[in-house]
This record gives structure tokens, C-alpha cells and sequence, in this order.
């Protein structure tokens, strides 16, 4: 007999009515792949984005039904053919990992399991929750990408890191400390002690324009809409 569980599918791109909790088989893991227990997703903007259209959607086409969702943290439930033991940089069942799948394809993690490829996933911290590790994969990169592979952030640098109490701009403000570069963040007001407990001078933009409060920046990361971007390629 099939084996059945439970996924959030859209069969076409739209508002919130799209989204529907369907009970859909368990996938079966092909080679190089594993089947992870699901724990943990995360809602990220490219989610709602591209349930209604935007977002990676025209990379991914028409291929309804999708199971939404990239960012996973889980359990290996099952080994498909190829995956070897750990000791080859492998996994075994019952191992506890978190990772991005398949993107920009359908990562397909809203779903109590998830058939995922091995070299994906990484080994989760033991010290974080699966919702933690869950919320870190698409965020983290992002910051990774634009601080250090674009951006060429360097100790002693000073980085403007806008929506800093964000998603993507609280990971920002950690991996640009930890690499020794000073940080002014921009927030809301009730923001900014968490942002100087990360280690960044707050900026309020609800109060002030951050471009009459800071200069000689090396690096702005703008996570946010409007013209915050080109505000910034002045400072
Ligand atoms: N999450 C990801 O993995 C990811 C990946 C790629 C791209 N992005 C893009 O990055 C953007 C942010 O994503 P997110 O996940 O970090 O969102 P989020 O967690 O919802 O954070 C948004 C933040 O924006 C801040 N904000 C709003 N207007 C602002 C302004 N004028 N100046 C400074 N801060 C402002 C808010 O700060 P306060 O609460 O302090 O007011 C809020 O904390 C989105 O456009 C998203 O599409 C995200």
C-alpha cells in the first residue's frame, strides 16, 4: 500500500486561496538522495512571492501540482541507492539535518517528508532547535553571498546593513561582526537595543534618514524596497 502524508500544494499561482493541505504519498528517495522527516520549514519572502507568481516562478513554469517550501531541518528517515555510510560524508538514518533544497526548483519541504539530495544537507547544530536551523539556510546564504562573495566585506571595513533586525539583516549584522568589520544597522526604534546586542550602532529610519547620521561606509547590504539603494551609494 502507498504511503501517504501530508503536503501544502498549489496547483496554480495566486493569493492565499491557492495554498492547499493535501494528502499526497510519500516520495520515494532516487539515487544520491534521502528521505528527510520533516521538523522544521521555513517561510521565507520567495515563498509567497512565488505561490502567486513571482518569485522563482518562471524558473519553475507550469509543473503543478508544487509542493511550496526550500529551507528544511529534519531526521534521515530512509537512505536511497547511492548514499553511503557517514563515514564517507554520508548519512545514516536517525541523523539530524537542516539545509536549501533543489533551489530555484521546488524544494518541497512543506511536507511531512521530503525526499532530499544528500549533498544538500549539512549535520544540524546540536545547540539550535530544528525551527532555528529551519530559519537559516536561504537567510544565511544570502547574507554570506552579499557581504563576502559580492561585496568583499574584510575586517576593519564598515558595513551599513539595512533591515538589520530582519530575516536576512540580523544574520548580516552577525557574519560581518564575526569577520571583524564595524556595522550600523538601520531599525525601527523598538529594534534597536536587539541590534546593539548583536553588536551594531542602530540607526532609527523611522526618525531620522540614516545618510545624515552615517558615512564612509564601505559596503551597504539593502534588503529592503524603495530608494533605500540609491540613498545608500552616497554614503
Ligand atoms: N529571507 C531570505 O532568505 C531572503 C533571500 C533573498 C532576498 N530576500 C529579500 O530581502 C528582503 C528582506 O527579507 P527578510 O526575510 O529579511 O524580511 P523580514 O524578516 O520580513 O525583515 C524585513 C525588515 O525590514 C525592515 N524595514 C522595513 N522598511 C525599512 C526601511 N525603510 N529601512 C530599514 N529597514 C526597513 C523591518 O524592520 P523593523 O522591524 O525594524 O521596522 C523588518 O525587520 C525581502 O525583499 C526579501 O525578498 C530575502
Amino acid at each position: 500500500m502507498t504511503r501517504t502524508m501530508k503536503a501544502v500544494r498549489i496547483h496554480t499561482y495566486g493569493g492565499n486561496d491557492v495554498v492547499r493541505y493535501e494528502e499526497v504519498p510519500v516520495p520515494v528517495p532516487a539515487a544520491d538522495e534521502v528521505l528527510v522527516r520533516m521538523h522544521a520549514a521555513s517561510v521565507n519572502p520567495v515563498d509567497w512571492k512565488t505561490r502567486s507568481g513571482g518569485g522563482q516562478a518562471d524558473k519553475i513554469g507550469e509543473r503543478f501540482p508544487i509542493v511550496l517550501g526550500w529551507d528544511v531541518s529534519g531526521t534521515v528517515e530512509e537512505l536511497g541507492p547511492g548514499v553511503v555510510d557517514p563515514d564517507d560524508d554520508g548519512w545514516a538514518v536517525g541523523d539530524e539535518v537542516f539545509g536549501l533544497l533543489r533551489f530555484p526548483q521546488p524544494g518541497q519541504t512543506y511536507a511531512d517528508y521530503v525526499a532530499a539530495p544528500a549533498h544538500e544537507l549539512a549535520p544540524k547544530p546540536s545547540r539550535l532547535s530544528h525551527v532555528e536551523a529551519a530559519a537559516m539556510p536561504l537567510a544565511v546564504l544570502t547574507a554570506w553571498q552579499a557581504l563576502f562573495e559580492t561585496g568583499a566585506l574584510e575586517a576593519g571595513h564598515t558595513a551599513l546593513v539595512h533591515a538589520a533586525a530582519g530575516g536576512v539583516g540580523h544574520l548580516a549584522v552577525q557574519l560581518a561582526r564575526w569577520k571583524g568589520a564595524g556595522v550600523v544597522g538601520t531599525a525601527s526604534g523598538d529594534n534597536a537595543e536587539f541590534l546593539r546586542s548583536l553588536g551594531a550602532a542602530p540607526v532609527d529610519y523611522t526618525r531620522e534618514r540614516f545618510e545624515d547620521v552615517v558615512s564612509e561606509v564601505d559596503l551597504a547590504l539593502v534588503a529592503v524596497n524603495g530608494d533605500v539603494t540609491d540613498r545608500s551609494l552616497g554614503v
